[in-house]
């Protein structure tokens, strides 16, 4: 669906869905939020879910679910190994993907982790547009390592480049020319995460899919993030305005020789799996399954879940359902970036992006930019973003602070799942934040794990800040909310 004109001229994304269950939400007052972030170190992931007014940490299982889909989980055949779920959603696969097989396994990563180990060995490198956190980690388990090969714009915060998630072919040959032998597979990314949900286009997929025939190694297709780079392969990439999704989706699966996905955010469910063709590679997969997932015919995942996914999969062909989430987030970064705010743009999928290191430009990236911003906004909302800098980074390996050249709070906008009205609040209070961003100051270390520090670190202010910030706070909303 695009946009909706109102009769005062104003153009909004208009919902198509019913609200048909909903969940009580708590906004707390200020002092509990200051409080409830203190204790949790400062850190997001670590606020408890009842402190949290609109959770925008991420979109990974947290989409809604349709009624189709709820009612479908009922319809489970819930058993051990060989269950009708299992089938209607292999057949909801081939659909989509045209791949004769599928590996069902209890989530991304877990698909991540099973291709590693029969492709990556020691010294391999695999080039890709960009790394996800779990990708990285599972090809550097197996002894590899990745190469980022990006378009020079991906790394441009403010561009007017509508797939800054491509490849940049040129470096994709070069690679080839240079490490040969050493390459297993490349690795592409729909909706480019890191990048702040950046796509790809169904050109650039074709492009990367005949140089990866004429070196005879498998594309492998990251689809996690699919829905939203439907959505603007149908939207921006001319020669696409006028087929159907599904056909943009079946266009997409002939150009890749492997597909994996996370149904946490693909299919608005839970689980995951790979699709393939191969059959060398499929026997090679089947054996790991039963090892780690669980048994061939579900993988680690509920037959509910196997159900729900499958029911996601089809609506995920539907324009309307796909439209949701990139038109909300384009909305959000349409009226920070009026209002000033420094945000990454064009707006992607997944969520909006702030960039903490314009925003917090008085604040020493060393005092964690991003971490700082994710805080105050928490405190200042309620609103739980996440943390996309130099928490994230590991330490280099002389003990010293891998300063992140990006900085950015992520604001999840989890697929039907917020109002316009929580928008507008989103928005509105960045943009006080962005005022009064003054009374911003720095975070360093309480405690930092060695490994994974992001997930559970505390820090804690480098002065007072917080205080001077609720004091303000209070002064211009005198209820406290
Ligand atoms: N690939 C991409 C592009 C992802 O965004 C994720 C997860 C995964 C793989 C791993 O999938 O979580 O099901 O194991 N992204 C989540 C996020 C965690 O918050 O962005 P998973």
């Amino acid at each position: 669906m695009n946009n909706i004109k109102l009769f005062n001229g104003e153009e909004i994304p208009l919902e198509m869905h019913k609200v048909k269950i909903v969940q009580k939400l708590e906004l707390k007052p200020i002092n509990k939020r200051l409080k409830a972030i203190q204790e949790a170190g400062n850190n997001t992931f670590l606020l408890k879910n009842r402190d949290v007014f609109l959770d925008m940490l991420t979109d990974s299982g947290v989409n809604a679910m349709s009624n189709k889909q709820q009612s479908a989980m009922l319809n489970a055949d819930d058993c051990y190994a060989g269950g009708e779920s299992f089938f209607r959603l292999e057949i909801e696969l081939q659909k989509v993907f045209k791949k004769k097989f599928f590996v069902p396994a209890h989530q991304g990563r877990a698909c991540e982790h099973l291709l590693s180990r029969i492709f990556v060995k020691k010294g391999n490198i695999i080039p890709m547009n960009y790394h996800f956190t779990t990708t990285k980690a599972h090809i550097r388990l197996q002894g590899g390592d990745i190469l980022e090969i990006p378009i020079d714009e991906a790394f441009n915060l403010n561009s007017e480049c509508l797939f800054k998630g491509n490849i940049d072919v040129t470096k994709l040959k070069t690679a080839f020319k240079q490490h040969k032998d050493k390459i297993p597979f490349v690795r592409l990314e729909a909706g480019t995460n890191l990048m702040g949900g950046q796509p790809i286009s169904l050109q650039n997929i074709q492009e990367i899919h005949s140089i990866c025939k004429q070196n005879n190694v498998p594309l492998v297709f990251d689809a996690s993030l699919l829905q939203d780079n439907l959505f603007f392969i149908k939207t921006r990439e001319e020669s696409c305005k006028h087929k159907s999704i599904l056909e943009i989706c079946n266009e997409i699966a002939s150009n890749t020789d492997i597909i994996y996905f996370s149904a946490r955010k693909l299919g608005s469910a839970r689980g995951g799996g790979i699709c393939l063709n191969d059959e060398k590679t499929f026997e090679k997969l089947r054996e790991l399954v039963p090892l780690f997932e669980g048994f061939l015919t579900y993988g680690g995942m509920s037959d509910k879940e196997m159900e729900a996914t499958a029911v996601g999969i089809r609506e995920t062909m539907d324009f309307d359902m796909i439209s949701q989430g990139p038109q909300f987030i384009k909305f959000m970064i349409d009226e920070l970036n009026k209002a000033g705010v420094p945000v990454v743009t064009p707006a992607g999928g997944l969520g909006g992006h702030l960039n903490a290191k314009v925003f917090l430009q008085h604040v020493k990236p060393e005092h964690f930019q991003a971490a700082s911003l994710a805080s105050a906004l928490y405190i200042i909302s309620g609103i739980r973003g996440m943390e996309r800098g130099t928490m994230a980074e590991e330490r280099n390996p002389d003990g010293t602070e891998n300063i992140s050249a990006i900085e950015l709070v992520r604001l999840a906008v989890p697929r039907r799942v917020f109002t316009m009205s929580q928008l507008k609040f989103v928005v509105d209070r960045v943009v006080w934040l962005h005022k009064n961003k003054d009374l911003i100051g720095g975070l360093k270390w309480k405690e930092e794990p060695k490994i994974l520090r992001f997930f559970f670190g505390k820090l804690e202010p480098i002065s007072d800040w917080q205080t001077g910030l609720v004091e303000k706070f209070k002064q211009d909303f005198t209820d406290s909310l």
